[in-house]
């Protein structure tokens, strides 16, 4: 198991499949975006070369251009650490259904897993979850997402705020 693994995209897929549903997205667009976001995941600059293999795949299963064009966009501008905006309502529900995967539990879980795979501390991560992860609820551009993000931000700061307190405790007593 890795912190981007097929766990990742199926949650993914769910969670955008919902979102779209509930904002009235195209979800067919929204599916096969979510699918293929991440195929290039750990390569540099993933975000767009997930989104050229999708186009690719899109094309050889036949796909009409303008939803390969579609599918391509939400991909390229999924990522939240840096690059292109999403400009059509699809693309902002795979964004949104990426980050709340990077929120919670699941959020915790993932990024003590990537800390393991490259050897982040415990004190690293902590500064991983102010710069990135308790900032995602204020970038999510979905009502829907927004919801659904409360309870995993409330989680996240609370994780944080423990684990912050523990590991201080730790210092102070030696
Ligand atoms: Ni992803």
């Amino acid at each position: 198991m890795s912190a981007h693994d097929r766990g990742h995209v199926e949650r993914v897929t769910r969670l955008a499949r919902y979102i779209a549903t509930r904002e009235g997205a195209d979800v067919g667009v929204v599916t096969a975006a979510a699918e293929l976001h991440d195929l290039a995941r750990g390569e540099p600059d993933h975000a767009r070369k997930s989104a050229e293999r999708a186009r690719k795949i899109l094309r050889a299963r036949g796909r009409p251009e303008e939803f390969i064009e579609q599918v391509v966009h939400c991909i390229e501008a999924h990522s939240f650490s840096k690059g292109v905006e999403p400009r059509t309502l699809e693309a902002k529900v795979l964004s949104d259904a990426d980050k709340l995967d990077a929120m919670g539990a699941i959020g915790v879980a993932r990024a003590f897993l990537y800390s393991g795979e490259i050897g982040r501390s415990l004190e690293e991560t902590l500064r991983h979850f102010e710069e990135k992860l308790l900032a995602l609820r204020d970038s999510l551009h979905t009502e829907t997402a927004r919801e659904l993000a409360r309870e995993r931000h409330r989680f996240l700061e609370e994780f944080y705020r423990r684990l912050r307190e523990e590991l201080g405790g730790i210092t102070r007593s030696t």
